[in-house]
């Protein structure tokens, strides 16, 4: 293999074992997740989202007088400006949810006075509008494919109240919004993933943090990476009863096509967020009277284990869990997009701090020594 001068070695075909940066933000240690030291099963119990977001950012939990300082600055960051919600009544909603995410984002920046500041100082507060935000934008995205206008968040209510409010158009109970904080939690980091790559590759050429989310929102779509759990959802109401599952499971092997919610690049063994929204799962499809969804997933994921040898990942159960609290089935990826821009933003913080622009190199398997046609005839 011809390789770029002064290169050994072979191609990391998708980067497999490449350490591309150091970072202190999120870790997986074998089947542990770890948010800046702390356990993603100790956060999932102890943590509201905001808190967890400040830990991103700033690298420790704030105190009671941080959290609450923090928590207003996000609930009054999470208003979009009145020009966006005139603008977004004629945007189309045909489209993909998360292609009118990514436009909505887009059409921020050219409202934000910080837009191509990229002081930390300026990220920071770029950072608090997006993250109150994008759960807004998702609920636009529904209320105005309703005919009807988006809702303005309660700026005494959480995160996970206010977004999970603005999808359904009602107040969530205190347990509900539990649940979902629980879902933004586990879904808010996870090192180097796809889309956090993608954000840190734009943010290492000192493009600004709007530009770097762009990015990564783009990324997010695909199946392969966020876009899995709405494939998830479409897998199980496919298959409709558990009875299905495996006649349906043999017909994907058969066509040699993935299941999509299963396998991991750095999991072998188990995904903790797998474990947890599997719990969540059984309680909360039980509770909205829908348990069938949960016993298709328990019965497939033993199907995959048993002839794959694959473990679920953290979109297979999210796909119950987000159908169970109400969220319309192609807004599961922009929910993702709603908790994953906290980690986004912790990595572009990050990326500014020690920078150097992501630059590698291909191996070329192209022609050499080919003439332009002209060129020749005027020899
Ligand atoms: C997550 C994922 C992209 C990781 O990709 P990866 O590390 O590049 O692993 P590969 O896709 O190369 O898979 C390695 C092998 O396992 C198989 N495999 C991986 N995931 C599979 C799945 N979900 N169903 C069936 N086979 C799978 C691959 O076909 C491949 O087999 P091969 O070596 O015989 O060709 C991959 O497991 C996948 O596509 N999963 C389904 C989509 C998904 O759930 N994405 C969400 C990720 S959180």
């Amino acid at each position: 293999m011809e390789l770029p001068v002064g290169f050994e070695g072979a191609v990391d075909k998708g980067l497999e074992g490449v350490i591309a940066c150091s970072s202190s933000i999120s870790t997986i240690d074998g089947t542990t997740l770890l948010y800046r030291g702390y356990t993603i099963e100790d956060l999932a119990r102890h943590a509201s989202f905001e808190e967890v977001v400040y830990l991103l950012w700033f690298g420790d939990l704030p105190t009671a007088a941080q959290r609450s300082a923090f928590r207003a600055q996000l609930s009054h960051g999470a208003q979009l400006p009145d020009e966006m919600r005139v603008w977004l009544l004629g945007m189309p909603t045909e489209t993909h949810p998360m292609d009118f995410l990514g436009a909505v984002v887009a059409g921020l920046t050219l409202h934000d006075p910080d837009a191509n500041r990229i002081s930390r100082e300026a990220t920071l507060r770029k950072a608090v509008r997006l993250t109150a935000r994008i759960g807004q934008i998702v609920g636009a995205y529904e209320q105005v494919r309703r005919g009807r206008w988006p809702i303005d968040p309660d700026p005494s209510e959480s995160l996970a109240w206010n977004t999970l409010r603005s999808i359904t158009g009602e107040a969530p109970s205190r347990e509900t919004e539990r649940d979902f904080e629980v879902c933004l939690i586990l879904h808010a980091d996870h090192e180097l993933n796809a889309s956090a790559f993608s954000a840190r590759v734009t943010a290492s050429t000192q493009s600004g943090l709007y530009s770097s989310v762009l990015s990564a929102i783009g990324t997010l779509k695909g199946p392969l990476h966020g876009g899995a759990n709405q494939a998830v959802i479409g897998m199980l109401r496919e298959i409709r009863s558990e009875d299905r599952a495996e006649a349906y499971f043999e017909d994907l092997l058969a066509r040699r096509e993935k299941v999509m919610g299963f396998g991991h690049r750095v999991y072998k063994d188990g995904d903790p967020r797998a474990r947890i929204l599997r719990g969540m799962s059984g309680k909360l499809t039980e509770a909205c009277g829908r348990p069938e969804l949960h016993r298709i997933s328990t019965r497939l994921e033993s199907l995959v284990a048993e002839r794959l040898g694959l473990i679920p990942n953290v979109d297979f159960y999210s796909a119950s869990v987000y159908d169970a609290l109400g969220i319309p089935d192609d807004l599961f990826t922009p929910v993702f997009a709603a908790s994953r821009v906290a980690g986004w933003c912790a990595h572009v913080l990050e990326q500014y701090e020690n920078n150097r622009i992501y630059r590698p190199r291909a191996h070329y398997t192209g022609k050499r020594g080919l003439r332009h046609p002209s060129g020749a005839k005027s020899r």
